[in-house]
């Protein structure tokens, strides 16, 4: 059988196939059958700052809670955890399973993430992903400055923690490769693509916001996968495809393009833990299908560097397409 084992953020991991922040990493028991059911690693749920600090004042007319403000898809009420009890779950966790866990963080206020992420090395995380999870709707506020505040939080924590540290990015930057080239030069060790937003929609009878979350589909896998093989080989850091995994097919494509590892979230909600089992084995045997002994022979095959046509990744690719339809 190929072998599955890799390495992320400097861990090592038997399988590339790790369990995403989810409702499944909400549970020592969930986590378990993630872990008996092959699971490389764990991204634990967020630790969300909405969920202890409700209403946070504005910070010296700085727009640090409009940036992350009507962002958060959780109801606080319902699944609100605070800070002691999460950094409890760490230790827990830490203590019935082997697989690498890796704590993940989202708040606003640059001390504050500074703060959880000791707590959180100190709690016994592996690694640390920061979630930067913000809807920046205030016209005021330019994108670069947007920047310079995340750049500065991955700095903060970046000076702070000795574990390894994600960030877990969005896809809505006028460059995305920049933002990627500015957290690697920082000295992230990894870069999960992408966080998918939360998209709300309106009730046209009743005339009010629909806050249901969708389930993602294969077809979710192509932002992340374009932008791996953008990135791949162009940034120290591991690149991580979370969005649109289901099928053997879509792990395949994102370590074709350079992913390190595959996260799974909406496949594992929709079908059962057990699904990641079957994942895990349909890679080795296509790997062994196809006259591989390792994940690492795949790596980066299809990646932008690597692609003899890597303009199909870009504009000329787009313009082929249109015109193919027509
Ligand atoms: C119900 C649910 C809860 C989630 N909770 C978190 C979370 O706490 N933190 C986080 O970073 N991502 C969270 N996510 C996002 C997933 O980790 C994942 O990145 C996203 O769903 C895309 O992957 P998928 O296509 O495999 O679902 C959540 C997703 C779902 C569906």
């Amino acid at each position: 059988m190929a072998d599955l084992a890799t390495t992320y953020l400097g861990l090592p991991l038997r399988s590339p196939i790790v369990a995403s922040a989810s409702p499944l990493t909400r549970e020592i028991a969930s986590i378990r059958q993630l872990e008996d059911a092959g699971a490389g690693a764990a991204v634990l749920f967020s630790l969300f700052e909405e969920q202890f600090v409700p209403n946070r004042p504005a910070e010296n007319g700085r727009p640090w809670s409009a940036l992350a403000r009507d962002s958060f898809p959780i109801d606080a009420g319902e699944f609100a955890i605070k800070p002691p009890a999460y950094l409890d779950f760490i230790r827990k966790v830490k203590n019935a399973v082997n697989i690498p866990i890796i704590a993940s963080l989202n708040v606003a206020h640059p001390d504050r993430w500074i703060q959880y992420a000791a707590m959180m090395e100190q709690a016994g995380a592996d690694a640390l992903e920061l979630d930067l999870y913000t809807i920046p709707a205030d016209p005021m506020v330019p994108g670069v400055e947007i920047e310079s505040r995340y750049a500065e939080i991955v700095t903060a924590v970046r000076e702070t923690v000795k574990i390894p540290i994600a960030i877990k990015l969005a896809p809505y930057f006028t460059s995305v490769a920049a933002v990627a080239g500015r957290f690697d030069e920082i000295g992230v060790n990894g870069l999960v693509l992408f966080n998918r937003f939360y998209q709300p929609t309106i009730d046209i009878e009743e005339r009010r916001i629909v806050t249901s979350l969708e389930l993602s589909d294969s077809y979710d896998g192509r932002l992340p996968l374009m932008w791996i093989a953008m990135l791949s080989g162009q940034v120290k850091a591991d690149l991580a495809a979370t969005g649109g995994v289901h099928t053997v097919e879509d792990a395949v494509r994102m370590f074709m393009a350079g992913a390190a590892t595959v996260m799974l979230c909406s496949a594992l909600l929709r079908n059962g833990i057990p699904y990641l089992t079957k994942i895990r084995d349909d890679l080795s045997q296509w790997l062994d299908d196809h006259g591989h002994t390792s994940v690492a022979e795949v790596r980066g095959v299809m990646s932008l560097a690597r692609y003899d046509n890597p303009e199909d990744f870009k504009r000329a690719g787009y313009a082929k397409v249109i015109n193919r339809y027509w």
